[in-house]
């Protein structure tokens, strides 16, 4: 019998029956087998007495491949099981799977002491917690050796009850998952181990600033697996995810030991993932009193952001300033127009924006190209001048993060221009960038080398202003000489013009020049 692959065949007949709409709201994406064996395996050597708690049981999946474990290694352990389940249906599931497995367990001298719980966990974690601060309760609290979670992944409110009662205890948190793996860190025991498959966007996102680094603080992360492919592993979610493996630490000490990176592609060919050692002083960095989690998965990685963090250049460094294009098209619909007029300057959207140039007008683009010039629209339009244009987004399965393309202001007749908010544009505070400024950033943004630093750094298809401002520059004499070639040169090889301008300015090591895939 195997329980793991029953539980979730279980779980996905339930969420078959419901609307996209109704699992959203309890952000409920089953683990794939593969993916819930992998992570029962990075809680290393399992004890002969321990405590294990998952906060968001599901139909039971995560729970069964620890049980698979012990049995499959023999190991005549004592375990006290928490569960939490807020969907009755699902509970009901987890309840009955982990009842048989305790059954089977017993078979093989394995005694478990399982508990589900229909209840919202963190509606119960921080009661539990709380009440204990007044009342000797505290003797009887939990602490958990292990804990092992795939939580529901949505926005929090602020006036949603949980983060209310959970701010005391763990700080605000903008999303669930966070808060499950926050409420986690204070449960665990000395040196209690969690693992928790969570989207990336903590690694980087401004949003998770305060919980980044009170992880940092509290617990040492030991491995981080990341999952390339998005939508993959839980269909809908459209985001990278990351499988992090983190233990309780004293937080008077500070994270010295190696982090283990690994990625696949997806839950499938998890299992040949290899293994990569890379210092926590590489992975976890700190810039501009924010730290940011780095996952370096590739050959070159290491030495790329070596090399970027030795830069010290940076835009606001020289003293230019990103900002995001003012006109956003529903709220101006009255002022835009499909055609050019005498009172109309050019809008530049996206899609004007291509490897290294903008392309205006464009006859295939079906949008309004023109917004009229008045005192109505003064706020949203800019003076024509030299500007670098930064898509926001990239398409899932677009090459490239970054695409950037040169916005010189010989090319437009107009004194003024709109740019539409899904794109950002980079301009200098006072003054104007040269043409040689424009078409040196423009080549290093998109180039294969800042793509690459690009990803280790965010698992983002949005590019904001903030992750702009944050990226290391070379020197301004090499961004310009780089313009140089490009306005000599437009067909130039952009990816080795970069590398070779680098290298000759001892920015960057040889052994990246002759890297055949960046
Ligand atoms: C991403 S699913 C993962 C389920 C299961 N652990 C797995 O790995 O397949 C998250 C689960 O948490 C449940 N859930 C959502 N909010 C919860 C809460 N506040 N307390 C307990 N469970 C919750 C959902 O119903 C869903 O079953």
């Amino acid at each position: 019998m195997d329980l793991l692959v029953e539980s979730f065949e279980a779980g996905q007949r339930i969420l078959a029956t419901r609307s996209a709409a109704a699992r959203k709201i309890h952000g409920q994406y089953l683990t794939p087998p593969t993916v819930a064996r992998y992570m029962a395996d990075q809680l290393g050597t399992l004890p002969k007495k321990f405590s294990i708690l998952d906060p968001a049981v599901g139909s039971g999946m995560l729970l069964c491949a620890v049980i698979e474990r012990l049995i499959n290694e023999n190991i005549t352990a004592e375990v006290q099981i928490d569960a939490y389940e807020i969907d009755p249906i699902l509970y009901e599931t987890a309840a009955s799977t982990l009842e048989r497995a305790q059954i089977e367990a017993e078979k093989r001298g394995l005694r478990l002491n399982v508990h589900v719980h229909c209840h919202d966990y963190v509606l119960a974690e921080t009661s539990h917690r709380q009440q204990s601060l007044f009342t000797v309760m505290s003797e009887h609290l939990q602490w958990y050796d292990f804990i092992i979670a795939n939580p529901p992944y949505f926005k929090l409110n602020s006036d949603d009850p949980r983060s209310k009662t959970s701010r005391a205890l763990v700080g605000t948190h903008t999303n669930i998952y966070t808060l499950f793996m926050a409420l986690a860190i204070n449960s665990l025991a000395p040196s209690g181990k969690s693992v928790f498959i969570v989207p990336r966007s903590f690694c980087s996102g401004a949003y998770f600033a305060h919980f980044r680094s009170e992880l940092a603080q509290q617990a040492t992360v030991e491995r981080l697996h990341l999952f390339e492919s998005r939508g993959q592993n839980f269909e809908e979610v459209l985001q990278e995810n990351v499988i992090v493996t983190f233990s309780q630490r004293d937080r008077h000490t500070s994270q010295t030991t190696p982090i283990v990176i690994s990625t696949s592609q997806n839950g499938g060919d998890i299992e040949n993932a290899e293994p990569r050692h890379v210092p926590a002083s590489l992975v976890l960095h700190q810039h501009d009193r924010s730290m940011f989690y780095r996952l370096p998965t590739e050959d070159n990685d290491a030495m790329i952001l070596r090399s970027f963090d030795g830069w010290n250049g940076s835009l606001h460094g020289y003293n230019m300033e990103v900002s995001t294009g003012r006109v956003v098209a529903f709220r101006a619909e009255a002022y835009l127009a499909l055609f050019a007029s005498e009172d109309a300057v050019p809008l530049l959207w996206m899609q004007h924006v291509k490897s290294g140039i903008v392309r205006y007008p464009l006859v295939e683009l079906r949008k309004p190209q023109w917004i009229q010039q008045s005192p109505d629209t003064e706020t949203l339009l800019v003076p024509v001048l030299n500007y670098v244009l930064l898509r926001r987004f990239s398409a899932k399965e677009e090459p490239r993060r970054l695409v950037a393309g040169a916005f010189l202001s010989d090319d437009f007749l107009s004194s003024t221009v709109g740019f539409e908010n899904h794109l950002n544009y980079i301009y200098r505070k006072q003054d104007e960038l040269s043409d040689a400024e424009v078409k040196g950033l423009t080549a290093l943004y998109n180039s294969a080398l800042f793509d690459r630093y690009f990803r280790i750094t965010n698992g983002n298809t949005q590019v904001n202003a903030a992750e702009l401002r944050s990226l290391p520059l070379p020197p301004l004499e090499i961004i310009q000489s780089i313009g140089a070639v490009c306005m000599s040169n437009p067909l130039v090889d952009v990816d080795q013009l970069v590398l070779d301008q680098l290298f000759e300015a001892n920015l960057i090591p040889s052994d990246l020049l002759i890297a055949e895939k960046i």
